[in-house]
């Protein structure tokens, strides 16, 4: 499933542009302690979580995954130096205990870091011992994601590389997916287009069927689900559909560093959560929020693999060793790594 990933010159070239456009911002942010050394840190965290949530790989019960999950999140979160803010977490303070919205981590000193998480992005996928489940983060300074509420969001993304405004969240699917194929110039037959598996998405699948799109339809997961368009070995080139609004931030948080494109829209099933929005600040509730909307600053994004699929190796544990592979994005000088970590249990 995996391969060797080699850097194409395109992506490269395109990367060393924002690079050099950006350096005064690099110096600026890595001044303000905004920078690799952080990016490393954050890995630490998610390479916790999801060690602990690797435990309960397979054994049926999604609460103790996340619980795991959460609690080394937490822990790792309060070991480092930051003045950390949870933006988006594990819900509001009355229904989460630990890692809810607004609750302050961190050391108390250093940086100041907004902070979106899922300690267990997939925790039926890990329940059910299936690909794809990862521990999750993304660190920008304040004010730079979206204060998005715990409702749905409808979402479009594509990879980096292509002219502004190629996808239009409010465009029929089938138009989004014949831009994209005349963007990349192939076939629309040659497009694949992730979509969770979900009645709510039964017409956004029959529009894409009628013109031959490949469809990847997923059970869970779309960070995993957006993040697939950023990695040509995926064979993934769009995400739609409609997810988790936190989950919608994490992702963009991930494309800005790489340069994607992506639009998300909150849905609302009702007035509760509408409230929801009010009080996170949210008031024209039908904005159409492009990328930077969702993550307007510097953004660090790490996510680390609890069961393995298309981008990473999930935990394994051998012979008293636990080895975890981590993505760690960062927007500030553009650079993508991989981080393969072997630690003794
Ligand atoms: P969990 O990590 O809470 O299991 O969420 C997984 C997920 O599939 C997200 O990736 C996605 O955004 C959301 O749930 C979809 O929600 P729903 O299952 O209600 O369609």
């Amino acid at each position: 499933m995996r391969r060797n990933k080699l850097e194409t010159p395109p992506e490269f070239m395109l990367r060393l542009k924002r690079w050099e456009s950006h350096e005064g911002m690099i110096m600026s942010a890595a001044k303000s302690g905004f920078n690799g050394i952080l990016a490393l840190k954050a890995a630490l965290v998610t390479e916790k979580a999801a060690m602990a949530a690797s435990s309960l790989v397979g054994r049926g019960d999604e609460k103790a995954a996340d619980q795991a999950a959460v609690d080394a999140m937490r822990t790792g979160l309060n070991n480092l130096e930051i003045r950390g803010r949870i933006v988006i977490g594990e819900g509001e303070r009355d229904e989460a205990p630990m890692l809810y919205i607004g609750e302050d981590v961190g050391s108390g000193e250093g940086p100041e870091v907004d902070i979106a998480l899922d300690p267990l992005e997939g925790t039926t996928l890990t329940a059910k011992a299936m690909s794809n489940a990862l521990a999750v983060m993304a660190f920008a300074p304040r004010g730079g994601l979206l204060y998005a509420p715990d409702v749905y969001m409808d979402k479009i993304a594509i990879g980096p590389g292509f002219a502004p405004g190629i996808v239009d969240l409010d465009k029929p699917s089938a138009e989004n997916v014949k831009a994209l194929a005349r963007a990349k110039d192939v076939p629309v037959e040659n497009i694949t287009v992730c979509v969770l598996d979900r009645a709510r998405h039964a017409d956004i699948i029959s529009e894409l069927r009628a013109i031959k799109t490949r469809i990847l339809l997923i059970t869970d997961g779309d960070v995993q689900g957006v993040l697939a368009t950023t990695d040509r070995d995926t064979g993934v080139d769009m995400y739609i559909g409609r997810g988790g609004a936190p989950e919608g931030v994490l992702a963009a948080a991930a494309l800005r560093c790489v340069g994607g494109q992506m639009q998300g829209r909150l849905h609302f099933r009702n007035e509760d959560e509408k409230k929801r929005a009010h009080r996170v600040g949210i008031d024209d509730l039908n904005a159409k929020y492009s990328l930077r909307g969702l993550a307007s600053g510097p953004t660090i994004f790490v996510a680390t693999g609890v069961t393995s699929g298309s981008l990473l190796e999930g935990v394994n544990i051998q012979d008293g060793q636990a080895t975890t592979e981590t993505l760690i994005m960062n927007s500030v000088d553009g650079s993508v790594q991989r981080l393969q970590s072997c630690r003794p249990l």
